[in-house]
């Protein structure tokens, strides 16, 4: 098996026959906020002649399916995990005729004598990893997905050895960069702990996983809009570089660095470094670098943000009728939101409050407890569908605000999901499941007091052990949540995360 490395979370797999091409992007994602870190335009005049056989997809974010880049590949055939939402499906369709196959979890498909398969994450709403095997090898590419450790223990169970795992090291948020809130101590400080939390989840899968060759990627992505430009130095987007350094401080072997057009040799184990990057560092100056990469990128940017006019006052009207519509879709999720929400328009200074606690929408922003604000230039696009809440979340340019300060998942799942009762219903399945099913329990010790726990997280299901507390928290490795155990194991991270179950217990694990 030969891997070409295509930039961010990009490869090329060779086949008999040609290429098969996993997540390709090339360009800005999330209208032009986001760029491939670094550019990746150099394989560009080769992107044919490499005799692309299929594209393989993981989930629906602009930067893994992105329809110019789709475009840039005609006619090819597509394979794509099957989502509650058809949003995926829909992208693809919109990048030009062509064959579109869909894959429930766990199934395989062939293409050239190379099998995938996409394992989605618990919840099986967003993200999937993608499996891949041919001849004797097999690549484990997780991308953005955060399997539970179990998951990954069934896919060895399924595959046996995995060669290379390929998996995201740097985090993809909007918080705290997007909260004004904070003093930029306490944002560095949130940005740092998230950027742990991740590297704890990557550790973590190395080890279960125990490939030969871990590849770094999907992240960090560059910012090379004027407005977004700081947001190059956040301490949440390590480069691979970083992550490597870190990894080899755990004990992790086998870590490669790759940059654009590099190639991995599978079975050799052996990297063909592009001549293109010379001693090219992902983490020395980048300054520079950014800087001349978005001269080079000034026209493209202009054009994409240029197709987001202010809208006309019809259009404002209409997004009464859309919250209305949004707060009334999932009585589930209204009642796990729990809060006044406001939304309001940095331009022309309208607001709506929608209260998902006694329903109703207002044009007074007091008392709620999250609010977001944004450029009436997006509201277009969002009522038409042109691009989701998670779009304009991920390009950074909003700003939102809680208080008390507690992520409210509920009310974002709600906003990217908005329109798509399937994937709210998936998440409300899920939750219902874990909180309703008899755990596993385990019995764990910190400050000198045991504790009965369950063995597997509230929110997602990830698999829980004694090591991950300390100073009275559990902290999962799932998503990060942490489960204040001296406080009837309350999620301190979102209020709206289902408590841990928690009973204090005598040294021998018997009820006090
Ligand atoms: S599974 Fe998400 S924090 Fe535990």
């Amino acid at each position: 098996m030969n891997i070409q490395f295509l930039g961010h979370a990009g490869l090329g797999v060779g086949t008999r026959e040609g290429t098969v091409l996993f997540d390709p992007w090339f360009g800005g994602a999330f209208q032009a906020a986001w760029w491939p870190y670094p550019s990746n335009q150099l394989l560009l005049p080769s992107l044919g002649e490499a005799g692309v056989r299929a594209i393989v997809l993981s989930h629906a974010h602009d930067d893994h399916a992105n329809v110019e880049s789709l475009k840039m590949v005609p006619g090819v055939p597509v394979v794509i995990p099957t989502y509650p939402s058809s949003r995926l499906r829909e992208k693809v369709m919109g990048a030009g005729s062509r064959k579109v196959v869909e894959l429930r979890p766990w199934k395989e498909y062939t293409i050239d004598g190379m099998t995938v398969f996409f394992v989605p994450e618990s919840s099986a709403a967003h993200d999937s990893a993608i499996v891949v095997r041919l001849g004797s090898c097999v690549l484990l590419n997780m991308n953005d997905a955060r399997l539970s450790m179990r998951q990954l223990q069934s896919i060895k169970a399924r595959v046996g050895e995995i060669d290379v795992l390929a998996l995201q090291i740097s985090g993809a948020s909007w918080h705290p960069m997007c909260y004004p809130q904070y003093s930029a101590e306490e944002a560095e400080a949130i940005s740092l702990r998230k950027r742990a939390t991740k590297f704890g989840f990557v550790a973590d899968a190395i080890k279960v996983v125990s490939a030969k060759t871990v590849i770094p990627f999907a992240g960090p992505p560059c910012f090379l809009d004027p407005d977004l430009f700081d947001f190059n130095w956040d301490k949440m987007f390590p480069t691979q570089e970083e992550a490597a350094v870190w990894l080899g401080k755990q004990g992790a072997s086998g870590v490669e660095v790759m940059l654009p057009g590099d190639k991995w040799d599978v079975l050799s184990r052996t990297k063909q470094a592009h001549p293109f990057w010379g001693d090219f560092s992902l983490s020395g100056d980048r300054r520079w670098y950014l800087e001349e990469y978005a001269r080079d990128c000034q026209t493209r940017m202009k054009e994409v943000l240029g197709r987001y006019p202010r809208p006309n006052q019809n259009v404002r009207d209409s997004f009464q009728k859309y919250l209305e519509k949004l707060s009334g879709m999932s009585p589930y999720f209204s009642g796990k939101i729990g809060m006044r929400v406001g939304f309001e328009l940095e331009d022309t200074g309208e607001a709506w409050a929608v209260d998902f606690c006694a329903g109703g929408i207002s044009k007074a922003l007091k008392d709620c407890g999250y609010w977001l604000r944004f450029d009436s230039k997006w509201l277009g696009a969002i009522l038409t569908e042109r691009i989701g809440w998670d779009d304009l979340l991920l390009s950074l340019r909003i700003q939102l605000g809680r208080d008390p300060d507690a992520y409210n998942e509920h009310l974002i799942h709600l906003l990217m999901c908005a329109g798509d009762r399937a994937s709210l219903q998936a998440i409300e399945s899920l939750e219902k499941k874990l909180a309703s099913s008899a755990r596993e329990t385990m019995c764990v010790q910190t400050n000198g007091v045991w504790y009965r726990v369950p063995a597997q997280c509230p929110h997602r299901g990830h698999a829980l052990g004694p090591h991950m507390v300390e100073g009275g928290m559990l902290t999962c490795p799932g998503h990060g949540y942490r489960f204040d155990l001296k406080r009837d194991g309350r999620c301190v991270n979102t209020p709206s995360c289902a408590a841990l179950q928690v009973a204090e217990v005598q040294e021998a694990g018997e009820e006090i």
